[in-house]
């Protein structure tokens, strides 16, 4: 089953557009509990489940659609050039949308960073779907749309919910039951604090770090029973509220997962000399008698987590941090205009 073939089990194939623009939010979410591993390239299906939390910043995107010119993809109002990998992944994800003899003009703006391990693929693709909903007035659950925003970047089905979600990750080949989920759960106090070390492009990009540590590391084939443990404990400690449990099951996965990383050949190492420094500075300060804890992605930056009442002095250790509040009264209402 090819990429195509699944997309017709959800939109006509050559539907004519409904308007000429639509334009659509979507947050980003950081991964308690990783995604690290495909069992399907071209479906995109993953080794394990993975559970995150999305954050009130993410991906604006504006979706033009006319039957003349070439595509163009725009990040906050920069041309970007058509032999990026951004502008290549970006326009064959819409291929698969495509009506044919039309061409899209893509508007984007992210809150953070671009490609710092800081998630903007998984708001990107799941900010691409909506508008493309919104566009071509398909009316799609989230359960769906999940699913196609999967086709352009895993996280992206993910970033469909406010709050906690899972991605399931399935078991059927045709991968119609790998799709996320929101997880009925609040938690007001909870705190993730972004702390941007570099804004420096990664080197070696998920999809191809992913192949490399499956195919080559050992430790990796301990990594999808570990998952399993890791989402019983983190749905424990979501439905319990206990901010221990979230807090050591979330940096204990991150690092375990960047230990398959390290392990691979040739290694794939995302730290820098100051996310280590970083990563002990957060060891230090849990030493003092603060429930902090970090999470990291393929990237060198670090997410700090914490609850409320630790604020100050966390960001008295840390005053570089960027504050964010998941569960904010509100954030759910940024909705771009149409
Ligand atoms: C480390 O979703 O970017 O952030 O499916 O190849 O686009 P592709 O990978 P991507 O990988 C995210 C990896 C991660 C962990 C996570 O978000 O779960």
């Amino acid at each position: 089953l090819d990429k195509y073939a699944f997309v017709d089990h959800f939109v006509q194939k050559n539907a004519l557009p409904h308007k000429e623009m639509a334009s659509a939010f979507a947050k980003t979410n950081i991964a308690l509990v990783k995604y690290w591993g495909k069992r399907n390239r071209e479906l995109n299906l993953p080794v394990t489940s993975s559970l995150s939390v999305s954050l009130p910043v993410g991906t604006y995107t504006t979706l033009t659609i006319g039957e003349n010119g070439s595509d163009e993809v725009f990040v906050s109002g920069k041309k970007v050039d058509t032999e990026s990998v951004f502008y290549k992944r970006t326009t064959s994800f819409l291929d698969l949308f495509r009506p044919k003899n039309f061409f899209f003009t893509v508007e984007t703006k992210n809150d953070l960073p671009t490609g710092a391990g800081l998630a903007s693929s998984a708001s990107g693709f799941a900010a691409l779907v909506l508008a493309l909903q919104k566009l071509f007035n398909w009316s799609l659950d989230k359960k769906a749309l999940s699913m196609l925003a999967r086709l352009g970047s895993g996280s992206s089905a993910r970033s469909l919910y406010d709050g906690f979600a899972i991605w399931h990750k399935g078991s059927q080949e045709n991968g119609l039951d790998s799709f996320a989920e929101k997880i009925d759960a609040t938690w007001p106090e909870l705190r993730m604090g972004l702390w941007i070390l570099s804004e420096d492009e990664k080197k070696i990009d998920s999809k191809n770090a992913m192949i490399q540590t499956t195919q080559t590391s050992f430790l990796y084939k301990a990594w999808p029973e570990q998952v399993a443990n890791d989402l019983e404990k983190m749905h424990e400690a979501i439905q319990n509220s206990d901010f221990t449990l979230l807090g050591t099951t979330a940096e204990h996965n991150a690092l375990s997962m960047h230990a398959t990383m390290l392990s691979s050949a040739p290694s794939i190492c995302y730290f820098l000399p100051e996310s280590i420094r970083g990563i002990q500075k957060i060891h230090d300060i849990r030493k003092q008698g603060y429930e902090v804890y970090c999470t990291m992605d393929a990237g060198p930056n670090i997410k700090v987590l914490f609850l409320e009442k630790d604020r100050m002095a966390i960001q008295n250790e840390i005053p570089e941090l960027m504050v964010l509040e998941p569960f904010r009264q509100g954030s759910d209402e940024i909705n771009y205009a149409e």
